[in-house]
């Protein structure tokens, strides 16, 4: 029985309010605080540890039992069967296309894969050293200049097709700024690919050469960009819904979802796992270092997780992964991977780790994997912005069509000073 259930909330000063307790489809019920305000009262939960922030029928994560759903398929069965347009088709309108649907979306995507002539000039204001997540964030946030004036966020059809062009263009403005770093030519959007292997295509070829595109490789970073397409109401998409929320430009949003997800806690972190396999140097400096990080001296990066209190499933796809790339590539005795699955080791039997349910997160294995595609650790977050841009885009389209959407507007709990009056300079 699930109907009309409360938590009441009774108050030190005896009066008490009746909070309805709400239940979604699967996870945690929460009770709905909004009648807080009659008390004169907020709740106060940094980092929203215990706040649920919106509803969402996108994703579904269940952190102790380790699952992750997209509209309800698992995602291992998504990372297997599927592909990456299907799963962004899925993630934006709710259900698999059929084969019709499917066509015409990625026939729709990869008509919008080229950028304006113009936007191409914004790289030259870079420093050719620039970290590719500082490029990306001024690139694609200028990408709000180019299509405001017909951006009705009201209008569904405009929504869609923002969507459509976020989507497209992201992987065009990612690759680019790969080669301007590089300092090699563009290469502009081959169609006739795939969309793993058009990304693929704009960061590796070049003018001077034919290039095939290794299927086993466009396997293993189509499944990247799935594993990474969405992650319900982590950092960079709250971010976005919040932008989002003032009614914002949907690339500016996206753009500021881009930053969130710069840091090492959040997208960078597959970025710091390879700083750290290589800071670390040698397998027989492991032990040392697992040291340190239990006298708290550092993180292991690639472990723990806010949600995921047992093995990130995410993780055991790209695991496996791992080995198959590093099969096909003749990899497996690249000592930068004995390091990391003797960091692995060590980490799943130690104390430490076991006692705060910390174990390794996607980002511990797809680091590995990118390098071994030849992608450049500074660009690891950058992949991962091209694979999440879907996810914020989903989720930015939900919000604006929730009847329940306001600007978010959090509030605080003030420690500063009271009232006190304005101080002259000279008496200070
Ligand atoms: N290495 C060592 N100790 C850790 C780690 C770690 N990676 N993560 C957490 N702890 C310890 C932490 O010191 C604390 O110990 P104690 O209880 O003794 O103070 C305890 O575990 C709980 O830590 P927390 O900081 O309260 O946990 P959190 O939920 O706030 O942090 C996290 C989650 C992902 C930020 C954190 O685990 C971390 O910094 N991990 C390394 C960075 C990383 O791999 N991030 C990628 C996350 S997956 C990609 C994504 O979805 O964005």
């Amino acid at each position: 029985m699930k109907e009309n259930r409360v938590a009441t909330l009774m108050m030190d000063d005896g009066r008490s309010i009746e909070l309805p307790i709400m239940s979604g489809t699967m996870g945690s019920d929460v009770i709905d605080i909004r009648g807080l305000g009659t008390l004169g009262m907020f709740t106060y939960d940094p980092a929203f540890v215990s706040t649920a922030s919106c509803s969402s029928s996108i994703t579904f994560i269940d952190g102790e039992a380790g699952l992750l759903y997209y509209r309800g398929y698992p995602i291992e069965q998504l990372a297997e069967k599927s592909d990456f347009l299907e799963v962004c088709f899925l993630l934006l309108h709710g259900e698999l296309p059929n084969a019709k649907q499917k066509s015409e979306f990625s026939g729709k995507v990869m008509k919008h894969t080229m950028v304006h002539d113009q936007l191409a000039r914004f790289f030259n204001g870079f420093r050719r050293d620039a970290h590719p997540m500082a490029v990306m964030v001024g690139v694609v946030g200028a990408l709000s200049a180019f299509y405001h004036d017909s951006l009705d966020i009201n209008s569904p059809e405009n929504r869609e097709i923002s969507a459509l062009r976020l989507l497209s263009k992201v992987p065009t403005i990612a690759a680019m700024t790969y080669k301007y770093y590089t300092g090699f030519p563009f290469m502009f959007p081959k169609n006739e690919f795939s969309y793993v292997e058009n990304f693929m295509y704009m960061m590796f070829a070049t003018p001077a050469e034919d290039y095939v595109p290794n299927q086993k490789l466009v396997r293993a970073l189509e499944r990247i960009f799935i594993l990474h397409a969405d992650h319900e109401q982590n950092a960079s998409t709250s971010t976005v819904r919040l932008a989002g929320s003032s009614g914002a430009n949907p690339f500016a949003c996206v753009s500021s979802g881009i930053a969130a997800l710069w840091g090492p806690a959040h997208g960078g972190a597959n970025e710091a796992v390879l700083k750290m396999l290589e800071e670390i140097g040698d397998v027989s400096r492991v032990a040392d270092f697992m040291d340190g990080v239990k006298d708290k001296k550092f993180r292991l990066m690639g472990f723990g997780h806010r949600v995921y209190k047992n093995m990130d499933p995410r993780a055991k796809v790209m695991r496996a992964t791992c080995y198959e790339v590093l099969e096909e590539l003749k990899l497996e005795k690249d000592p930068l991977f004995l390091m990391a699955l003797e960091l692995e080791q060590i980490a799943l039997r130690d104390e430490y780790f076991i006692e705060r349910k910390l174990y390794p997160n996607v980002d511990f294995y797809s680091g590995i994997v990118l390098r071994a595609l030849g992608i450049p650790s500074n660009m690891f977050t950058v992949i991962f912005a091209v694979a999440r841009t879907i996810g914020w885009v989903s989720q930015w389209n939900e919000m604006i069509s929730d009847s329940e959407r306001k600007i978010a507007r959090p509030r605080q709990l003030y420690k500063g000073a009271t009232q006190r009056n304005f101080v002259p300079l000279a008496n200070r």
